[in-house]
C-alpha cells in the first residue's frame, strides 16, 4: 500500500475528471447551482460539490467498503497504529454511540467516568445500559476535572465482575492527559475492554512532544475527532480498534444503523487527506504549531503579567502531560471571567475554542503561524493593560472557580440505570431543586459535559454551578429553559 497517496480523494477527482453525466443523487449534480451567474453561493460551494457524489462503482460504499474507502481506512489504521479503522461522518459523537451500543445490551453494566461528553450519556440511554460512574481527579492549580484514578478503576472492576468495559475520556477539553498504559494493563487483567473517547487527541503519538495515543497505550478502541486537531472537515472522525476482545461486527452493525446511508464523500475524502498529510510530512507536519505554541507560552511567562497559561509538560497528581497544542489561558488576578476574556479576545479578532467561568481554551493548529501568534500576543497585551487599569482585586477567588461534574465527590460505585422511558415530571425554580431528580440534561456547551443527567439528584453544588455558569454567560444545550432559572424534575 502506498502511504503517500490518498486513494479515496484521488478516486473522486478521477471520477469528476471523466466528465460523468449524473443520473443519480445528490441533486446538485457536481455543483450545478446558479448556472447563469457567478453567484456567491456557487463560488463558495461548487468546488466541494465536485467531490460530493454517491455510492457508485467508481467511488465505494462506507457501509460495505471494498475499494477506495477500504484502502483509505486501511491506510488510516496503519498511520494511527490501529488494526482496523472506521471512518465516521457524524463526529466522535457517532463513534461513542457505536462503542456503547456495540458493547452493551440492555441492562449491561459499564464503568464510565462521570465527566463525559453528552454523547456517552446518550449512548447509555439508547443502550438501556447501567453505568457505574467514577469521579475524576481534580487538578489543584485549576480546579479542572481529569480522569479517575487507577485505584478507583480497580475497585470498580473488583466490585463489578459483570462489567463489559471501562470507558474513559482522555485528554480532557483542556489538553490534560493521563498515560493510559497502566490503565489498559489493569483493565485487561480483568479481561475487560478499555474504550477511550479521545475526541481531542487525534494528533496524539504523531510528534515526539505529544502524549501517547490511546491505541499506543493498549486501549481496545479509541474515538478521535479528526476534524478537531487534524485537517479533516467538521464531522470527520475515526474509530480505531485493535485486539480480539472488541466486538467488531457488532460495532460495524451499529455504525451502519446510526450513520447516514448517504455518508458525505467530501468528509470522507477529507479524512483521507488528513491522514496523507501525516504520512507525507510525519512529525514535521506539526512542527510550526508546536514551535509557535511554545513561543506563546514563553511570551506569557516572561511577561509575568495578569494572564497566565498552563505550562506544557507540566505534570500533577491529576494528569501526566499537557497537550502542547492546547493553551489554557486565564486572568490570575481574577478580574475577569473566562467568558469575559474570550469576549475581549474576540474584540481583537482572536476566536477561542471555549471558555468557562475562569479559563479560555485556545486550540493551536498544527500550522498556526508566528503571524497568528503575534496577533494573539497583541490582543493579550492590550487586555492585560486593561486588567491592570481596573481597581485591585484580592486574588483569583473573585471569580467563581466553577463546578465540574464530580468535583470533590467520591465515586458512588452504585450502578445507575439508563433508559429512554419518559417519567412524569414538572418544572420548578432551579433554586428550589436541591434533592430532586433532574428530568433533563443540563449541558454547558462547549465543553458538552452534562452538569446533570436525567435521573441524577440535584445537589447544592450543581445548582450553584448552573447558576454561576448562566450568570457568567455560558450557553446551554439540553435544558428547555435556557436561562436556567427553572429546571424539569421528576415528580415523586
Ligand atoms: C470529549 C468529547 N467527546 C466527544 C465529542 C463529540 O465530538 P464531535 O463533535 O466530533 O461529535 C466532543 C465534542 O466536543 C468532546 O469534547
Amino acid at each position: 500500500m502506498n502511504r503517500l497517496h490518498a486513494p479515496l480523494f484521488e478516486a473522486l477527482v478521477r471520477h469528476y475528471e471523466t466528465g460523468p453525466v449524473s443520473f443519480h443523487v445528490p441533486g446538485h449534480r457536481f455543483g450545478q447551482i446558479d448556472e447563469e451567474g457567478q453567484s456567491i453561493e456557487k463560488n463558495w460551494l461548487s468546488t466541494i460539490m465536485k467531490l460530493d457524489v454517491t455510492e457508485l462503482s467508481s467511488t465505494d460504499d462506507l457501509h460495505h467498503p471494498e475499494t477506495f474507502i477500504a484502502e483509505a481506512q486501511k491506510l488510516a489504521a496503519r498511520c494511527f497504529g490501529a488494526e482496523e479503522t472506521y471512518f465516521l461522518v457524524g463526529g466522535s459523537t457517532s463513534g461513542n454511540l457505536a462503542l456503547i451500543l456495540g458493547v452493551c445490551e440492555p441492562g449491561d453494566l459499564i464503568i464510565v467516568q462521570r465527566n463525559v461528553h453528552k454523547s456517552v450519556i446518550n449512548g447509555l440511554r439508547l443502550a438501556g445500559a447501567r453505568a457505574v460512574f467514577l469521579m475524576p481527579r481534580i487538578d489543584d492549580e485549576t480546579g479542572l476535572a481529569t480522569q479517575p484514578s487507577l485505584e478507583d478503576i480497580e475497585q470498580a472492576l473488583e466490585l463489578y465482575p459483570e462489567a463489559k468495559a471501562v470507558m474513559l475520556t482522555n485528554p480532557n477539553y483542556y489538553g490534560m492527559t493521563t498515560n493510559l498504559t497502566s490503565c489498559a494493563e489493569l483493565v485487561h487483567r480483568f479481561n475487560k475492554l478499555l474504550l477511550v473517547d479521545e475526541a481531542h487527541g487525534a494528533h496524539y503519538g504523531l510528534h515526539p512532544s505529544f502524549p501517547q495515543s490511546a491505541i499506543q497505550a493498549g486501549a481496545d478502541a479509541a474515538v478521535q475527532s479528526t476534524h478537531k486537531t487534524l485537517s479533516a472537515l467538521t464531522m470527520g472522525a475515526m474509530l480505531h480498534v485493535q485486539g480480539e476482545r472488541i466486538p467488531r461486527d457488532s460495532i460495524r452493525e451499529v455504525l451502519a444503523a446510526i450513520q447516514s446511508s448517504s455518508p458525505s464523500f467530501p468528509i470522507m475524502a477529507s479524512l483521507d487527506i488528513a491522514r496523507v498529510m501525516v504520512d507525507r510530512y510525519k512529525s514535521d507536519w506539526f512542527q510550526p504549531g508546536v514551535a509557535t505554541a511554545q513561543a506563546f507560552r514563553e511570551w506569557i511567562e516572561d511577561a509575568d503579567g495578569a494572564l497566565k497559561v498552563l505550562r506544557a509538560g507540566h505534570k500533577t497528581e491529576a494528569y501526566d502531560k499537557l497537550d502542547p497544542l492546547r493553551i489554557v489561558l486565564w486572568d490570575r488576578t481574577g478580574t475577569i471571567t473566562g467568558f469575559e476574556l474570550q469576549k475581549k479576545l474576540e474584540g481583537y479578532g482572536c476566536w477561542a475554542e471555549m471558555a468557562d467561568t475562569r479559563h479560555v481554551v485556545l486550540v493551536w493548529g498544527s500550522r498556526t503561524t508566528d503571524d497568528d501568534r503575534f496577533k494573539l500576543q497583541d490582543a493579550c497585551a492590550h487586555i492585560e493593560q486593561w486588567i491592570m487599569s481596573q481597581p485591585a482585586k484580592s486574588g483569583a477567588t473573585k471569580v467563581s472557580d466553577g463546578f465540574y461534574p464530580g468535583n470533590g465527590t467520591p465515586s458512588q460505585l452504585k450502578p445507575v440505570e439508563f433508559s429512554r422511558k419518559k417519567k412524569e415530571h414538572h418544572r420548578i425554580p432551579l433554586t428550589d431543586a436541591e434533592g430532586c431528580e433532574s428530568a433533563e440534561m443540563v449541558i454547558p456547551y462547549p465543553p458538552g459535559i452534562p452538569v446533570i443527567y436525567p435521573g441524577e439528584t440535584l445537589t447544592n453544588e450543581m445548582i450553584g454551578c448552573i447558576s454561576t455558569l448562566a450568570a457568567t454567560g455560558a450557553k446551554f444545550q439540553g435544558a428547555v429553559d435556557n436561562t436556567m432559572r427553572t429546571i424539569a424534575v421528576y415528580s415523586r
